[in-house]
């Protein structure tokens, strides 16, 4: 199947054959390459060229074309951190944050991920899976072409390798890649609150092997932070996946500055995530390593949050992911177009800083960047089409807004 898209007003994120595609760091995040009147072909799914329209050559035979004029057209969202497989939604602790309880508060009454745990035990495989596709699809529509998945609302063997099940089949049917993380040590359940190292036991004696053997996980997540897991017990767990050649990508300073990011480094952690709570410490260990930080404005606007200090990454030099941490609790939205604006209005990321830290800079956390997130010869034909939309500032300018008409998987 060759698709033309044609007479495009702005193509973006255009990679020659011979470019690396590296993570955008500091000054480099606002480099938006791009072309104007152009054209892409897609065959069999991949890029199979692009360039400006006077270099077309008209020809040749396509199966379809898709006249892409007054459009912006750009690789699709990357989603490096969703939790997009749950039970229940939790609108009730929404409310009780608007009367005054903190999301910590919550946790350490039971509720909180423990909510979420119970609910999940409770459901099916089955339903599950539909309710995440029902998500999946959505995401995809709203843009989002490639995504990561934890478990983490198990807390037990079973129900652990229920989501991690779920999300294989996922991975199976979907139209857009995913990755998915094991993130056992989400939270301690209840009757383990005062005996760490059991949970901590069954999570290296009986879920890690398992995982391992059946492929389940592509990566390790652990929730790095005070009333969770602590930085021993989170270098623990990061020990025993490295020998099942499980890579970390962890939670860390959300709450406070846990110490995650530093473990997270020590680890060589593909990526830390949240970030809420940084200062010149995290910047430094983070400057010394390839570890990348990955933002989640979403649940710092949803939590009432103060947001992570993007400009003072940049400025130090340091490359940005953004990523929806769509969760029942923290962040119910995997709009990344949402993202955008929130990381252009609250952190005063550039438009462009955006658009890097949601694509290419995302794809590098997935280790997919060879295949994914940019404009370029062989690359997934994975791409959005904006029509109407002359100028990338009008996606996070447009906020609540969703200007994209068309997705290419
Ligand atoms: O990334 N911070 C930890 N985990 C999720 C929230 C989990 C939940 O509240 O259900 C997050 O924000
Ligand atoms: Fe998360």
């Amino acid at each position: 199947m060759r698709i033309l898209i044609k007479n495009i007003k702005k193509l973006l994120q255009t990679y020659h054959s011979n470019d690396d595609v590296v993570p955008l760091k500091g000054q480099a995040m606002k480099n938006l390459p791009f072309l104007e009147n152009a054209f892409v072909i897609i065959d069999n799914k991949r890029i199979l060229d692009f360039g400006e329209m006077k270099s077309l050559n008209t020809e040749q035979h396509f199966d379809e074309e898709i006249d892409a004029t007054n459009s912006l057209v750009m690789p699709g969202y990357v989603d490096s951190h969703t939790h997009l497989v749950h039970a229940t939604t939790r609108e009730d602790e929404f409310v009780q944050r608007i009367q005054g309880a903190s999301y910590a508060e919550i946790a350490a009454n039971g509720g909180g991920i423990l909510n979420s745990a119970a609910k999940l035990a409770n459901c099916s495989e089955d339903d599950l899976y539909a309710s995440a596709w029902q998500r999946l699809q959505k995401a995809i529509a709203m843009g989002t072409t490639t995504i990561e998945i934890k478990s983490g609302y198990g807390l037990s063997v079973a129900s652990e390798l229920k989501m991690l099940r779920v999300i294989a089949r996922l991975k199976e049917n979907s139209p857009i890649p995913i990755k998915a993380s094991l993130l056992a040590a989400h939270a301690y359940p209840m009757e383990y609150k005062q005996n760490h190292q059991g949970y901590i036991d069954i999570i290296i004696n009986e879920i890690l092997p398992v995982v391992a053997a059946e492929q389940l996980a592509d990566y390790m997540d652990v929730f790095c932070e005070e009333g969770f897991f602590s930085v021993a017990e989170t270098s623990t767990l990061l020990n025993a996946a490295a020998k099942y050649g499980l890579k970390p990508k962890i939670h860390a300073n959300q709450l406070a500055a846990s110490g995650g990011v530093q473990v997270g480094v020590l680890h060589n952690a593909i990526s830390v995530d949240h970030l809420e709570c940084v200062g010149q410490a995290e910047v430094d260990a983070l400057l010394n390593s390839n570890t990348l930080p990955v933002l989640l404005p979403g649940a710092a606007y949803f939590l009432g949050m103060h947001y992570q200090p993007a400009r003072m990454l940049i400025d130090a030099g340091l490359p940005i992911v953004l990523a929806s941490d769509y969760n029942p609790g923290s962040c119910p939205s995997y709009n990344m177009n949402t993202i955008q604006s929130l990381a252009c209005t609250q952190m005063k990321m550039l438009p462009s800083e955006a658009l890097n830290a949601s694509t290419i800079n995302a794809a590098c956390t997935l280790e997919l960047q060879h295949e994914i997130g940019v404009i370029k010869k062989g690359y997934r034909a994975n791409i959005c089409i904006l029509k109407d939309v002359h100028n990338e500032a009008l996606i996070p300018y447009a906020f609540g807004e969703n200007l994209i008409s068309q997705v290419l998987v």
